[in-house]
């Protein structure tokens, strides 16, 4: 398939969030980044809204959906209670994520096939709401298939096999790239990106549109600034 997009990069911010609540304190605001973020050139702000609320919490994403000029897409897990936050705060796209209690980070994709109605039945409501939706999936051929249901705009792809272990991951990634296009959904890619690993990704699952970096990006903004650091992460995705 040939490339008619250009790629979008996607900062999560989560972890300066965790660095105020490491003080519990009232900076560094997560909001100033995402704005920081957009000035150098990223394309949407991601944000995690997680049950135990360890970094970005509900008024960080009422702030962000007023004040973000791009488009501020949370990433939750399908409960009750996120429910009722997304649709009081009403952010631009909804990621659906797997969450499990005491995780240090997301462990895996969600596991569409075996829990589709629910799934389907929450889309249709953030959806009704006027919110995007997209289902963060690893890159698996059957989890591509169930995804693509009304209600659901695109699928996020689960990089952290590839971060971790490379090789054969790439090709897992390319061929569920490109079927869930062929069913009509947008891709994106996410977790564990980094300088080093960014670049093989792109050239080996070209048809990606969307990057959402966070750990290793806020980490290199550490020591080069954060415009720095996404403009790096940018040139990568040219
Ligand atoms: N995409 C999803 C769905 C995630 O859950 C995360 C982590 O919150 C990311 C992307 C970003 O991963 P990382 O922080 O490893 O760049």
């Amino acid at each position: 398939m040939t490339q008619v997009f250009s790629r979008r990069l996607g900062v999560n911010v989560d972890h300066v969030a965790t660095l105020r609540q490491a003080r519990q304190a009232r900076y560094p605001d997560p909001l100033a980044a995402a704005l920081i973020a957009e000035r150098a050139g990223a394309a949407q702000i991601t944000v995690h809204i997680r049950g135990d609320r360890r970094h970005i919490q509900e008024h960080d994403i009422t702030r962000m959906a007023a004040s973000v000029q791009t488009l501020l897409n949370v990433e939750a897990a399908a409960t009750d209670e996120m429910e009722a936050i997304l649709l009081r705060t009403r952010p631009h796209r909804v990621t659906l994520v797997a969450e499990r209690a005491g995780e240090v980070t997301t462990e895996g994709g969600l596991n569409v096939s075996s829990q589709r109605d629910g799934i389907a039945a929450f889309c249709a409501r953030l959806h009704a709401a006027g919110i995007r939706t997209s289902l963060f999936i690893d890159p698996d051929i059957e989890q591509v298939h169930a995804s693509a249901m009304p209600g659901v705009d695109m699928v996020e792809l689960n990089t952290a096999r590839w971060a971790e272990h490379g090789g054969h991951e790439l090709h897992r990634l390319a061929r569920a790239t490109t079927l869930a296009r062929e069913l009509g959904l947008a891709v994106a890619a996410g977790h564990g990106l980094n300088l080093q690993n960014l670049r093989p990704l792109v050239l080996g699952a070209p048809d990606i549109e969307e990057y959402n970096i966070g750990h290793a990006l806020i980490g290199d903004a550490v020591f080069l600034g954060l415009e720095a650091s996404v403009r790096r992460y940018l040139e990568l995705l040219a």
